[in-house]
């Protein structure tokens, strides 16, 4: 009996021709949300992904430092296969374009397309770009450069095959009308269309022969071109066509890729080449967004975006965390930020703001409040699992968020299943203090504070189902730290259900699997380390003059050079008198809205109420202590008559006071009890 189609999703495979850096990673750490994801749900997944060999560029490189093109590509494509490993990456089969599986298919498409007359020989003049390994048209290219990526051409004339492409454009149309989800996300789909109106041409699917790469069928005074190569990986690995298997994979669930090869490649050539093999088409292609470093592309060329590896080190050394928990807080940044429909900035400080507020604060405290807690109170026993009903808050909240996590990951949005389970988190941590399971204790209440702690135990094991495709690692660590069984990932639909923390359960003690990140001592190390590669890439954790402003209460921003920190305090009188003190008007403030500033990692933007006609603005250095979504109702004491200052376009109108803990984290003032928002402070 023939088996089941599985769910079958791919990455790109990536050209060996250097080391694979966290944007690169990034297309990998989706696809492994994804497949992790569909394997919880009980699904049979092929996750495939490898290394593209072929291309001029890759021999290009290899040239350059006196290597043997194979023993080079050995070697690099050995790299990536260390880099997934490391970052836990759940792929079951790794191709290689130079391996023999591959090559045959390959030949065997070329074959196909020719005998049926899609593949044709001809001449090519025009232009070439080794960079991005791609033919230009006389109106893609101005100044020696191609318009759309900047990269270099080069004039080539050259006997080569072609592949009709012409012939599909209306075919294609069609199709994605037809098939709305083809195309993901829905903004790209209108691209794809743009680029179809303006008319396919034939493509050029092979070079003259260099010495590097696969050769065309019976014809060895050329090789196929590295793109019409490279796309056939994702039919090759699943044995077509001798594999009588091979249609339990294919068509592709998913390809998932970056935007600059979804257009031109996996959107209009492959589809095509596809049709005229007549294969079905993949399900779905997602094409998400770069990540840039200063609002250009990230790339290891450039030396401006650290290896996999690189932010990890740098994220144990600053906090302390084991190797598995730094790499989990890398994929969790990597895969809740990265845009589908835009690009995102990347940079080691907004690592470290989610380590220290996301991961240590949110879903770490949550973790050791709740079993210092019931260590505290009730030994670390679990004494009766159907103490909290399942009508409670937090209880009925865990529902919304598992079908909104769900969706997301159903529409191909990962990140927003984050977002969704940190909604949760936020919930039971707020829940903690609703329910004060202290108070309830020095009152006697031994059943509230049962119920109490159960409704955020459960709500941890719940979040520790939704994060297991995204933070393996921690996932077990919470499930063992809970008394369950680390090495048993459970399966989705179990954090639908309410009440499975059994009675008689005994929790270890609480361990804090992301421990803070002390910011203070972090940006004097920083600030006093020898500029390196290393410190080009951490300089971004040092604060803009705005964030320094902004952010006068809080030392996050503290960058005095180690030599001005050591220098002796001087001797001053630093005391007021009390007309400095009535020079001041501070005032209660309620916080309206907040949002975050692009390019401005420390900064928020707030409006407050101070209980005048119009909302103030306010631009707060408060970005790496507070999430924005957490600000809004919240009262907090303001200098209501600090002069205006322009900043990052805004005019803020006021500071706020906070005070800084040990660890350099803004804790805003707050009144104790109620009072409306323009209340007088003195
Ligand atoms: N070899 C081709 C793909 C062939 S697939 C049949 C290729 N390789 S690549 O190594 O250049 O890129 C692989 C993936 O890495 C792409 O999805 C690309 O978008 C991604 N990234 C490389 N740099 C990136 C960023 N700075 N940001 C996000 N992703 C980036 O193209």
């Amino acid at each position: 009996m023939a088996d089941s189609k599985k769910f079958y999703l791919t990455t790109p495979i990536y050209y060996v021709n250097g080391v694979p850096h966290v944007g690169s990673a990034t297309t990998t750490l989706v696809a492994d949300a994804l497949a992790r994801y569909h394997r919880q749900r009980g699904e049979e997944v092929f996750f495939l992904t490898g290394t593209d060999e072929n291309a001029q560029k890759v021999s290009d490189a290899a040239a350059k430092l006196g290597e043997e093109t194979q023993a080079f590509v050995d070697r690099i494509s050995n790299r990536f296969v260390e880099t997934w490993k490391f970052l836990d990456i759940s792929y079951d089969d790794f191709i290689r374009t130079t391996e023999p599986r591959h090559k045959e298919v390959v030949a065997e498409v070329f074959r196909r397309l020719r005998d049926r007359g899609d593949i044709y020989a001809g001449k090519y003049e025009g232009w070439y770009s080794v960079s991005d390994e791609t033919f230009f048209r006389d109106s893609e290219v101005k100044d020696g450069v191609a318009i759309e990526s900047g990269a270099k051409v080069e004039r080539v004339t050259e006997d080569v095959y072609y592949f009709k492409l012409s012939a599909y454009g209306e075919r294609l149309r069609e199709y994605i009308h037809a098939n709305p989800s083809f195309l993901q996300p829905d903004t790209r789909r209108n691209e794809v269309l743009a680029f179809i109106d303006e008319g396919l041409r034939d493509v050029a699917v092979s070079r003259r022969n260099t010495g590097w790469g696969i050769e065309t069928p019976d014809d060895p005074s050329q090789v196929v071109y590295v793109w019409f190569d490279a796309l056939i990986n994702y039919l090759a690995a699943t044995g077509w066509p001798g594999d009588t298997n091979w249609d339990t994979l294919w068509p592709a669930d998913v390809h998932l890729v970056g935007k600059e090869i979804y257009v031109r490649f996996h959107a209009t050539l492959w589809p095509a080449m596809l049709m005229g093999l007549d294969l079905p088409l993949p399900a779905h292609v997602l094409g998400h967004g770069w990540w840039l470093v200063g609002g250009e592309k990230g790339a290891k060329s450039k030396g401006n975006i650290p290896t996999p590896q690189e932010a990890v080190d740098y994220l144990v050394a600053a906090s302390g965390a084991t190797q598995g928990a730094a790499i989990d807080a890398l994929r969790y940044y990597l895969i809740r930020d990265i845009s589908f429909t835009g690009d995102a900035e990347f940079s080691l400080s907004t690592l470290v703001e989610h380590f220290n507020f996301q991961l240590a604060n949110d879903l770490g405290n949550l973790l050791n409040r709740t079993l210092n807690m019931l260590k505290q109170y009730e030994d670390s026993v679990i004494t009766e699992a159907a103490a909290a009903t399942a009508e409670s808050s937090v209880a009925t909240l865990a529902q919304e968020v598992y079908r909104e996590a769900t969706d997301a990951l159903e529409s191909l949005n990962p990140g927003a299943a984050l977002v969704a389970t940190w909604k949760l988190i936020a919930a039971a941590n707020k829940a903690i203090d609703t329910s004060a399971p202290w108070k309830r204790h020095k009152e006697g209440d031994k059943q509230g504070v049962i119920e109490a702690l159960y409704e955020v135990l459960e709500a941890n094991r719940i979040a520790s189902v939704l994060i297991a495709p995204f933070m393996p690692y921690a996932s077990a660590r919470i499930r063992e730290q809970l008394g369950l069984d680390p090495s048993v990932t459970p399966a989705w639909e179990t954090a639908s259900q309410w009440g499975l923390l059994a009675t008689g359960t005994q929790t270890l003690e609480a361990q804090p699997i992301f421990p803070r990140i002390n910011l203070k001592e972090l940006n004097a190390k920083e600030a006093s380390s020898k500029p390196s590669k290393e410190k080009k890439i951490v300089s971004e954790t040092t604060p803009t003059p705005e964030a320094t402003a902004a952010a006068a209460t809080t030392p996050v921003t503290e960058t005095a050079p180690a030599t001005e920190a050591a220098a002796p305090a001087e001797v001053i009188d630093d005391t007021i008198t009390i007309d400095d003190v009535i020079k001041l008007k501070l005032k209660v403030a309620e916080i309206k809205t907040a949002e975050r500033i692009k390019g401005a990692d420390k900064l928020l933007h707030l409006t407050i109420d101070v209980g005048e006609e119009a909302p103030r603005n306010l631009i707060a250095g408060i970005a790496e202590s507070y999430a924005p979504e957490d600000l809004p109702g919240k009262k907090i004491v303001v200098i209501a008559n600090l002069a205006p200052r322009k900043m990052r376009g805004v005019y803020s109108q006021g500071m706020l006071l906070a005070a800084t803990d040990e660890n350099g984290r803004a804790i805003l003032l707050t009144p104790e009890s109620e009072v409306g928002a323009g209340a007088e402070v003195r």
